[in-house]
C-alpha cells in the first residue's frame, strides 16, 4: 500500500531552503529517509543531492553567463524534484521527450514546455489538448505530413500551434539536413499556415556521443552552431519570421564554444547526473556522476572464479553493451572487478585478473555500480533514493510510459 504523503519537498535554489508544496502519494520508499544507503533493499538507485545541484549549478551559471536561455531535458530523470532544481525552481522552460512527462510536468504547474520528439500523429489531439492548457507548448516538426496533422487539428481560444522545425547538422537521426532546400521550403511552409507558428529551429547535436575529449566535443558544437545560424540567416533572407535557435547535448554544453552565445536557448539533460559514458567522452569527471546502483552479493562460485550480484539488466539496463574493461558498469572501489554479464535479475561478477578474495566480498555485502548510461539506468527503476553523505533524504518518483 502507498504511504499517504501530504508534501514533498521542493528544493529552492536560489533560497536554500526547502519549500512544502501539496502532493498525493509518495511509495512506501520514502520511509527509508533518515537511514543509511546500506540498509536500502537491492538493488537500489541512489542519487547524490550534492552532486546534482552542482552539476544543475555549473549548467546554469554557464549559460547564464553566456546570455543564453538553458532548456533542461527532463528525459533523464523525469522527477519533478529534480526538474526543479534545473529550472531553479521556475517551473518554467523545459523539453520532454514523451507525452507522458509532458501532461505529468504540466499537471504538477510546469509551463514553457517543448515536446521534442518528430510530432507522432496519434498524439495530435493529445498535444492540441495541452497548447489549449498552457501558456505555451511546443511540439517539433520535420516534415510536411506532420504539418498536415496539424492543420487537421486547429486550435481554440485563439492559439496558435508552436511550432519548432528540426533541423539535421550531421546527427543522422531525426531532422531535416541542414543544408537540404526541404529545410527552406518546409520552414515557410510552417510560417505560411495559419494558425501556426514557427518558433524555433531546433537541432540535436547526439553526434557529441562519437567524440573523445574537449576539442573533437568543441569541433561538433561548432559544426551544429555555424550550422544552425546560416540557417537562421536564410530565414531571415527569406523574409522568413523565426525568432528562437536551439541547439544541445551534454557534451556541447559541458564544453561549449564561444558562437553558442548567439544562439537563443541549449537543451542538454544527462548533465545533472552525469555518468560513465560521459566521463569517457570528456563531459566531466568520473567523480561528478551523482547516481550508483547499490548491489549484494548472493553468490560465491570459486570453480568459476565468480561471485553473482543481485543486480541483473533490470536494475542497470544492458546499455553499454559490455563493452567497457570493466563489463557493464565501473564497480566502485574495486577497478579489479568486471560486471561481466547479466541476466534479467542476476549480474556475474569476475576478477580482471587472478583469483578472487572471497573473503573481501561475503555474502550480504555491498557493491556500488557506477551506471555507463544514467538515463538508461534510471528508466529501470520506479524510485530513486536521493542521499546527502550516504543518508537517505528524500525519495523521488518518476514518471513513466509515452
Ligand atoms: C532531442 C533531444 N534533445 C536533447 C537531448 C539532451 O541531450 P543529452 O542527453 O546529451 O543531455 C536529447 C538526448 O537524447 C535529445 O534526444
Amino acid at each position: 500500500m502507498p504511504l499517504q504523503i501530504s508534501a514533498y519537498r521542493l528544493w529552492n535554489l536560489s533560497h536554500g531552503d526547502f519549500t512544502q508544496v501539496s502532493r498525493g502519494h509518495l511509495p512506501f520508499s520514502c520511509t527509508m529517509a533518515g537511514k543509511s544507503i546500506q540498509d536500502l533493499l537491492t538493488p537500489a538507485f541512489i542519487v547524490d543531492l550534492e552532486k546534482v545541484k552542482k552539476n544543475a549549478h555549473v549548467m546554469l551559471d554557464r549559460f547564464q553567463k553566456l546570455g543564453v536561455q538553458l532548456r533542461p531535458h527532463m528525459k533523464t530523470h523525469k522527477t519533478l524534484e529534480c526538474a526543479d532544481i534545473m529550472t531553479a525552481g521556475t517551473r518554467r522552460c523545459i523539453v520532454v521527450s514523451t507525452l507522458a512527462e509532458a501532461f505529468f510536468y504540466a499537471d504538477h504547474g510546469f509551463d514553457d514546455i517543448l515536446y521534442a520528439y518528430p510530432l507522432p500523429f496519434d498524439k495530435v489531439v493529445r498535444c492540441a489538448e495541452l497548447s489549449e492548457r498552457l501558456s505555451l507548448f511546443h511540439v517539433l516538426v520535420d516534415c510536411s505530413a506532420a504539418l498536415e496533422e496539424l492543420k487537421k487539428q486547429p486550435l481554440t481560444r485563439g492559439k496558435n500551434w508552436h511550432v519548432w522545425l528540426k533541423l539535421d547538422c550531421d546527427n543522422g537521426r531525426a531532422g531535416v539536413p541542414h543544408s537540404a532546400p526541404a529545410a527552406l521550403h518546409l520552414a515557410k511552409a510552417i510560417s505560411e499556415t495559419p494558425g501556426v507558428e514557427l518558433t524555433g529551429i531546433y537541432a540535436h547535436c547526439g553526434n557529441t556521443y562519437g567524440c573523445s575529449g574537449e576539442e573533437q566535443i568543441k569541433a561538433v558544437a561548432q559544426d551544429t552552431t555555424t550550422f544552425t545560424l546560416q540557417f537562421m540567416d536564410k530565414l531571415k533572407a527569406n523574409g522568413i519570421h523565426c525568432s528562437k535557435s536551439s541547439i544541445g547535448s551534454t557534451p556541447s554544453c559541458s564544453h561549449p564554444v564561444p558562437d553558442m552565445a548567439l544562439l537563443s536557448e541549449v537543451h542538454p539533460g544527462n548533465y545533472v547526473f552525469y555518468d560513465v559514458q560521459q566521463s569517457m567522452i570528456g563531459s566531466c569527471k568520473l567523480e561528478d556522476v551523482a547516481v550508483r546502483v547499490l548491489t549484494r552479493v548472493i553468490g560465491h562460485y570459486p570453480h568459476r572464479n565468480q561471485l553473482l550480484v543481485d543486480c541483473g539488466w533490470t536494475g542497470l539496463s544492458l546499455d553499454s553493451g559490455g563493452r567497457l574493461p570493466t563489463g557493464y558498469a565501473v564497480i566502485e572501489g574495486h577497478p579489479d572487478l568486471k560486471l561481466l554479464s547479466m541476466t534479467q535479475e542476476h549480474g556475474r561478477v569476475e576478477a580482471i585478473s587472478g583469483r578472487l578474495d572471497y573473503e573481501k566480498f561475503p555474502l550480504g555485502s555491498l557493491l556500488t555500480l557506477i551506471p555507463y548510461h544514467a538515463c538508461a539506468t534510471a528508466a529501470m527503476h520506479p524510485v530513486y533514493f536521493i542521499h546527502t553523505d550516504g543518508v537517505v533524504v528524500d525519495t523521488w518518483t518518476p514518471t513513466r510510459g509515452w
